[in-house]
């Protein structure tokens, strides 16, 4: 068993990566979030309860594990609290175990906003974010006007900072001017009302990541959205604004690359994507439902109905390289029980031309046509299968062919939402 395990989503978000977490968590001591917000949305079900966690590691959810979230975070204070009061009202506490970094920059009402209206701006080019202030909060970071943590509980430096962004942002603000969310009075007080609360949470993530792991504690690390929305790497502009591949983690946890010990990369055994942006393999019509419905694929963050399709295995192997996985986790495998046919895409062909490739310019997946191979279906439940030579042999092949295809050995398949659906390879 590696001391240090990341898990990192492969596709687009919401390979299940709640799950994973939720589930690897039985085996470590420390679960961290490096990047991200509350753009994303965890799902983890135990028994007959179902928690989302937007902000908060999945592995809150074991009382008997320290938490943290990373300078890379950004962290919408106001959702942290609701999401705390929801955890608080499941009997789930987090006093003295969940800790965040007093660099984390913060997502602030305005940001909420100046999403709004950019995505507005954007027009047919819209995006399709979340709308959680994700973008223009990461944007003031770079540009190195963001609000941290640690500032709140500095009165000159809070009011300063504020009225730097105030004065910045007047063109924007200018056309709402009554939105509350641009009412920076009321941030700074409703800021500094969060004090007591988050002060004693508040602590150098790097500086304790490093002592747990020198007392032998076994950490995870938690990936947030997946490595096509890697705003570096994966379909960008269609991308998130942070690295969502294994790299956010050494920047957004102040942690070096040998804390990583094993790297596991959640994959679904189809795909979806949410929002707006390439994806090759898209489905509509009939299949494209079923996969839907079976799946139950909205989101857990925005309740959209999820875009889906057959596996990508040009766009996983990339994955898999930026990534360095070691290991995946197969999830999702019995919402194909049903089917007799499925197609996993091997290649692109553009312009007459076979690419095994993923393309780096974006204008190319407007002229892409995926080559797929067929694989038979099964037709048999998976769902209380717990041992892998227990799956129908059509089964088995089939996500041999995907580890094989994307260099990695199979750590897990997940053939269900609960943590028993599990097969451990
Ligand atoms: P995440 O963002 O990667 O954590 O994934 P989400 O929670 O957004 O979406 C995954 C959804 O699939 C959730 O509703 C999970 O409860 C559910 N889920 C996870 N693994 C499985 C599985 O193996 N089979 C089925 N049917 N559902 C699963
Ligand atoms: P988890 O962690 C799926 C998508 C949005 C949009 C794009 C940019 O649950 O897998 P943003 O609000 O980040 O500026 O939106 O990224 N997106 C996600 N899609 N799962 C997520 O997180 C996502 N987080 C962001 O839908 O297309
Ligand atoms: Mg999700």
């Amino acid at each position: 068993m590696p001391q240090n395990i990341a898990i990192v989503g492969l596709q687009w978000g919401d390979e299940g990566k709640g799950k994973v977490v939720d589930l690897l968590a039985l085996e470590a001591d420390v679960i961290a979030r490096c990047q991200g917000g509350a753009n994303a949305g965890h799902t983890v079900i135990v028994g007959e309860k179902k928690y989302i966690l937007h902000l908060i590691p999945s592995g809150i959810i074991h009382q008997d594990k320290i938490c943290f979230i990373g300078n890379g975070v950004a962290l919408d204070p106001f959702g942290l609290v609701e999401e705390l009061k929801v955890l608080e009202s499941e009997g789930i506490g987090y006093r003295g175990r969940l800790f965040i970094s007093a660099a984390c920059n913060l997502v602030l009402p305005y940001h909420k906003l100046l999403d709004e209206i950019y995505e507005t701006r954007r027009g047919e080019s819209s995006l399709g974010t979340t709308l959680r202030g994700i973008g223009p909060a990461y944007r003031d970071k770079v540009a190195r006007q963001g609000i941290r943590l640690a500032d709140i509980f500095d009165d000159r430096t809070l009011k300063q900072k504020l009225a730097g962004i105030k004065s910045q942002r007047t063109d924007l603000m200018a056309s709402l001017p009554d939105d509350p969310r641009c009412d920076f009075d009321k941030i700074k007080t409703d800021l500094q009302a969060l004090c007591p609360l988050l002060l004693p949470m508040m602590v150098d993530v790097s500086f304790e990541l490093d002592r747990l792991q020198r007392e032998g504690k076994r950490i995870l690390f938690e990936g947030a959205q997946g490595a096509m929305l890697d705003v570096d790497l994966g379909t960008y502009p269609y991308a998130t604004s942070s690295n969502t591949t294994v790299g956010g983690i050494f920047t957004g946890l102040g942690v070096g690359p040998r804390m990583v010990d094993e790297v596991v990369g959640v994959v679904k055994a189809y795909c979806t994507r949410v929002g707006a942006g390439p994806f090759p393999t898209e489905l509509t019509g009939e299949t494209a439902e079923l996969l839907r419905e079976k799946g139950a694929e909205y989101g857990a963050t925005t309740g959209r109905p999820r875009r889906t399709g057959w596996l990508d295995l040009v766009a996983l192997r990339h994955a898999c390289r930026i990534n360095g996985v070691d290991k995946i986790a197969i999830t999702k495998l019995d919402v194909l029980d049903d089917f007799e046919t499925i197609k996993a895409c091997m290649a692109y062909e553009i312009d007459g031309v076979e690419v095994t490739e993923f393309p780096p310019l974006i204008s190319s997946f407007e002229r892409v046509r995926p080559i797929y191979r067929e694989f038979p279906g099964w037709r048999t439940d998976t769902g209380a299968v717990t041992q892998f030579d227990q799956l129908p042999e059509e089964a088995q092949s089939y996500v041999r062919f995907l580890a094989d295809q994307m260099g990695a050995e199979i750590k897990l398949i997940s053939t269900g939402a609960a943590r028993s659906e599990t097969i451990l390879v």
